[in-house]
Parts: C-alpha cells; structure tokens; sequence
C-alpha cells in the first residue's frame, strides 16, 4: 500500500533521515520504534507532504489501484487519497467542542447526512466521545484529547492512517484503551496504520511488522514477533524484559 524507498530528509544542514526504506502493505499495522530524535516524526511528515524529502520516493496505491508516486505531494491532495495524519502532541481544537472538532474533520465532505453517518462511526469507535459531544476539547483529559485526534482523522475516512506516538502523557488505563482501539480500526475497518511509537513493548504487541529507527538510519526491521524476541530489541526498547 506504501512503498518508501531510500528516503532521505535534512533540515539545513543535518540530515534527519538517511536513505530510510520502509513497507507497509495493505491491512497491516506497521510500527515505526526508537529513542527520541530518531526520525520517526519526521518520517510522517515526509509521506503526509508537510516536509520535502532531498531524496528517495515515496509510492501509494489506493483501494484497488497502481501504485502512484506521491513525494512530494502537498499534503491537502492526499487527505482526498485517503491519507490521514495524526500528529504528535494531539493538537485538537482547544475552544471547539467534541462535535465541532470532529466535523473539522469531514472538511471534504458537503453533505450533512454523510458527515451525521461519520459521526456516528466515530461515536461508534470511541463511545467516549459521544457521551462528551458537547463538551470543550480543551477541557478533556489527555486520553479523551488523544481519541479526538484519532476520531478527527476517521472522519476524513482513511484508507491509511499514521499515529504519531498516541500513548504520549496517558495514563495506562487508557493507553490500553487506545491501543485496543487501534486494533478495532485496523480489523474492524480495515484501514491500514502505521504507527509511531516510544512504547516498543505495546506497539509489537498489535503490530504485524517492525522498523526500529537510529539517527536516521532503519538498523532492524522485520515480523514484530521476532522483533519482540531480538536481543537487541529487548535491551534497548523492551527495557531489558
Ligand atoms: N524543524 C526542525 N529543524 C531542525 N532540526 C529538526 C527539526 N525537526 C526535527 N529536527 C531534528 O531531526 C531529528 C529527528 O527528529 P524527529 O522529530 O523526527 O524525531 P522523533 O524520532 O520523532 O523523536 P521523538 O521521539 O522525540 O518525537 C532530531 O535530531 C531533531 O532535532
Ligand atoms: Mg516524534
């Protein structure tokens, strides 16, 4: 579904991402794992269209279609491809309500009944948020906060989703909620994810595939089982377990 190759991204003069080549094929939750300042958030933002890559390309085939070159593509476009950003820190509209937030994201869609039927999918998912529709997003908590992040972007209706470190600052109760609620999209909805993550050990867990990420550079890769069981994973993500 997503074919990154040999993609390399600087900001002046440091290179944040060396020739990283990544593949994430349709259905699957890839997760991307690694220390602060690895690159992981940089990478999203190369294949959303935020950053322009100095190298590399950057290929999506939609439902049933030929693969298409998107680097570069300005990230409006491939919101209509079905491409969905969830950035890190969450930033939901502070002084929206739960609803109006959502709604901002169905910025595409002009018919009411359409955008009420992708309410009600979101309410679905997270039934969280229907019971504080009303309610100012600046006054929820951080899980509630980072559910409406994830809600907004459904309601775009994705075929490919990127979550950049959804358990940042949440309590475990509720990080377990999200990640059960990752699952539920990718299986339920069949929307294909990748997923950033500090949390190495949870996001192996639900995931199908691997990248682990140092400076810039992907040092292993492969099946999140055999990941989970690399000694080198374990002592420097999986603290040691
Ligand atoms: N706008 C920028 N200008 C200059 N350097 C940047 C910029 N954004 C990121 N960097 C640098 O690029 C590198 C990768 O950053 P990135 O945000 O992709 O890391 P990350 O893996 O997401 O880390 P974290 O887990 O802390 O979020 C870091 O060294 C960072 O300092
Ligand atoms: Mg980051």
């Amino acid at each position: 579904m997503l074919e990154i190759k040999n993609l390399t991204v600087n900001y002046g003069v440091i290179t944040a991402l060396h020739d990283v080549s990544l593949t994430i094929p349709r259905g699957s939750i890839v997760t991307l794992i690694g220390g602060n300042g690895a690159g992981k958030t940089t990478t999203l933002r190369a294949i959303s269209g935020l950053l322009q890559p100095a190298g590399g390309s950057i290929h999506y085939a939609a439902e049933n279609g030929r693969a298409e070159e998107i680097t570069s593509v300005p990230a409006h476009q491939l919101v209509r491809r079905g491409l969905a950003h969830v950035p890190e820190g969450r930033m939901v509209f502070a002084n929206l309500t739960v609803q109006e937030n959502l709604q901002m994201g169905a910025y595409l869609q002009r018919d009411k009944a359409l955008i009420r039927r992708e309410l009600d999918y979101v309410f679905g998912v997270f039934p969280r948020l229907q019971e504080r529709e009303k309610q100012i997003a600046g006054t929820l908590s951080g899980g509630e906060q980072q559910m409406l992040a994830i809600g907004r972007a459904l309601m775009s209706q994705p075929k490919f989703l990127m979550l950049d470190e959804p358990s940042l600052g949440i309590a475990p109760l509720l990080v377990k909620t999200i990640f059960e609620k990752i699952v539920e999209i990718n299986r339920a909805h069949g929307i294909t994810i990748l997923l950033v993550e500090q949390n190495a050990n949870l996001a192996l867990e639900i995931s199908h595939f691997g990248y682990v990420l140092e400076t810039g550079r992907v040092i292993l890769q492969g099946a999140a089982a055999a990941l989970r069981q690399n000694p080198q994973v374990r002592s420097a993500y999986l603290g040691g377990a």
